[in-house]
C-alpha cells in the first residue's frame, strides 16, 4: 500500500541505533565532521605515478576534506605534494588536472615557486616589501606524501599521521610484488555530481 507525505517522513519504530538515518546523506554538520575526523585524518590516494612520469609534471587533486591539492614530481624525481593555494592572498596556483610546470607562478600577483615548493620569485619585491619578506619566508605548505602498494601516491592532510606503512599494515603488502611496475593510468575522466559522496557508492 503506497504511503501518504506523513507516513513517509515518519521516523520508523525502532531504537534510533537499528536503522540508517537518512541524514547521513543530507545533514551537512555530519558531511563536516567525517571530513574533520575520517578524511582529514587517513591516508587517500590522490593520484598514480604514472600520471607524473617526468620533472615537473603535475596532477591537481581535490582531497576529500576539503582542500585542493597539487602533486608533482621535482628533478630530483621525487613526488611532493603542496596545498594548492598561494600563500601570498590565497589563490589557487594550478587549475588543469595535469600539466608540466618548471615554475608554478600564480596568476594573481606572480610570485613563482619552484617543484619542491621554495618560493623562486616575487613580483616588485623591493617596491613592495623592501627588506621586511624573504622569498624563504613564503615556500608552498608542503602536504604529506607517500608512493608505494602499486604505484599509488597517497597523501595525508594530518601532519600528526603515522607512516602509510604503518597505516596500511600487512593488508596490501603483496601489491609491490605482483604490480611493481606494472600499472599505468591511460585515461583521465572527472564527473562532478552534484550529490553526497554516499549517495554515489551506495547506489553503484
Ligand atoms: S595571491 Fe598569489 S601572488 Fe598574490
Amino acid at each position: 500500500m503506497s504511503r501518504n507525505e506523513v507516513q513517509w517522513l515518519q521516523k520508523p519504530n525502532f531504537p534510533a541505533s537499528h536503522y540508517v538515518d537518512t541524514k547521513i546523506y543530507t545533514d551537512v554538520g555530519l558531511f563536516k565532521e567525517e571530513q574533520d575526523k575520517i578524511f582529514n585524518k587517513v591516508w587517500i590516494i590522490a593520484c598514480h605515478e604514472s600520471e607524473v612520469p617526468e620533472a615537473y609534471d603535475y596532477r591537481t587533486f581535490h582531497h576529500p576534506g576539503g582542500e585542493e591539492i597539487i602533486v608533482m614530481r621535482g628533478d630530483d624525481g621525487q613526488i611532493r605534494s603542496f596545498y594548492n593555494i598561494c600563500p601570498h592572498r590565497g589563490n589557487i596556483l594550478l587549475y588543469d588536472p595535469v600539466g608540466n610546470a618548471k615554475r608554478i607562478t600564480c596568476i594573481f600577483h606572480a610570485w613563482a615557486f619552484d617543484c619542491k615548493g621554495s618560493c623562486v620569485d616575487i613580483s616588485r619585491a623591493e617596491q613592495g616589501y623592501q627588506d621586511r619578506l624573504k622569498k624563504d619566508e613564503v615556500s608552498l605548505r608542503e602536504v604529506k606524501t607517500d608512493v608505494g602498494f602499486g604505484g599509488f601516491v597517497w597523501v595525508n592532510v594530518d601532519d600528526n599521521s603515522c607512516s602509510l606503512k604503518e597505516y596500511i599494515g600487512e593488508g596490501l603488502s603483496s601489491l609491490d610484488e605482483c604490480l611493481g611496475g606494472q600499472l599505468e593510468v591511460f585515461h583521465y575522466h572527472r564527473a562532478i555530481v552534484d550529490t553526497n559522496y554516499k549517495l554515489w557508492h551506495d547506489t553503484k
